[in-house]
């Protein structure tokens, strides 16, 4: 049977780097114990594991101290902790157009439970966007939130420019960081974000239900889940230290070793390394489907990011994916990639989108059986 060719890295990377299923293997195997439940050495090794890949965390993403770097299950749950650990009734937040729904969604819920005002910016005038946000600033404005890269398009926001509308307002940016963390340099201690949620499973090459919130020190973020910590625990009421205050429960130490050493290999290989390669593939991809009668390419050039969804005249994305899954041994992503508000802002929202997402460890080669298939299928329809 032919090799698969996995372009759904933008959902979760793999395969893996080498090392990422051996220290995973190794917490379990070697010291599967509670990290913080006890002083024992086994006990000791699994906290020492998680103090590490949070160090390492910090230095791959400039964050300071580390003790404001919080491990979540994935952006989803980060992105949940930061809104509903910040806001109170009445407060007013600014989002975009392209945000993914681990954001809108939980800001519909925020409206009708909290009664939080919410703007949403138009893209129709992207091309400035902090001019945009600084327009639809009031006197309640609490946070504004957007994405860093699209999951649709592959292009990027202008975190810094926004970032510093939202500090000359005293307003708090949250930045959802999916699609760039390990992707494109991050430094958290110089850029003007307030709090920046992040996967473990994409390109931080870690393992399914690792993530993270950084929130900066002067965030009066609260825990949105009590209890389950062994810090102070002869007290009743639930401590709100940084880190701790905010990972109750036991935590994944197995998959958090395996961060570890997704960001070992990113910090060996580099950043800038990783993305040229990945950025060589979607642009071959881009002007390879460019070329092909039929395509309609959502990004009018090539993207940010390496990314992009295209559809096939006016054939249901969901059908070319089936195709190439099942004729072709090629994994993409069809449909609505949980971004209803991008698709909408894209016009496509009737239909979604065919998403392509080379990842590194994707050739050159792969890219072109990937544009031969879709020559193949458009000829068909
Ligand atoms: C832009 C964006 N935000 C949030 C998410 C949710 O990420 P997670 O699956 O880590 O919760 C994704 C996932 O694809 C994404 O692309």
């Amino acid at each position: 049977m032919r090799r698969l060719i996995y372009l759904d890295n933008a959902a979760s990377t793999w395969p893996k780097p080498p090392g990422i299923a051996d220290a995973v293997k190794e917490a379990i195997t070697d010291y599967g114990a509670n990290p913080g439940r006890g002083s024992h050495q086994l006990a000791a090794r699994a906290e020492q594991t998680i103090a590490n890949t949070r160090n390492r965390l910090s230095q791959l993403l400039g964050v300071r101290d580390p003790s404001n770097l919080l491990f979540c299950l994935n952006t989803t749950h980060a992105i949940n902790l930061a809104l509903k650990g910040l806001l109170r009734e009445g407060d007013h937040i600014i989002l975009t157009g392209w945000e993914h729904n681990a954001v809108s969604r939980p800001v519909e819920w925020l409206k009708h439970q909290l009664h939080i005002e919410a703007t949403l910016i138009s893209t129709a005038e992207n091309e400035e966007w902090a001019g945009r946000v600084k327009q639809e600033i009031r006197s309640n404005t609490r946070l504004i939130v957007t994405i860093h890269g699209s999951n649709v398009t592959g292009n990027t926001l202008p975190i810094v420019d926004i970032g510093e509308v939202a500090r000359k307002h005293r307003i708090y940016y949250l930045v959802d960081g999916a699609q760039t963390t390990g992707l494109l340099p991050i430094n958290l201690n110089q850029l003007p974000i307030d709090m920046f949620a992040f996967p473990g499973h994409k390109s931080l090459f870690g393992p399914q239900g690792t993530g993270g919130l950084y929130v900066s020190p002067h965030v009066p973020l609260e825990p949105i889940i009590q209890g389950g910590t062994g810090s102070r625990s002869e007290k009743l009421d639930h401590p709100a230290d940084r880190p701790l205050g905010f990972e109750s429960g036991t935590p994944n130490t197995p998959g958090i070793a395996g961060l570890g050493a997704g960001v070992d290999f990113l910090l060996k290989t580099g950043v800038e390394t990783v993305y040229q390669h990945e950025m060589k593939l979607i642009n071959q991809l881009w002007e390879g489907l460019a070329r092909i009668e039929g395509i309609n390419l959502l990004s009018p050039a090539p993207p940010d990011l390496p990314i992009l969804s295209f559809n096939i005249k006016d054939v249901d994305g969901i059908e070319v994916a089936a195709i190439l899954d099942q004729h072709y041994q090629i994994a993409v992503r069809a449909g609505f990639h949980c971004a209803a508000l991008a698709h909408q802002s894209l016009g496509t929202d009737n239909r979604g989108a065919v998403r392509v997402s080379p990842g590194y460890f994707n050739t050159q080669k792969e890219m072109e059986q990937f544009l031969q298939a879709i020559r193949d299928i458009s000829q068909v329809f």
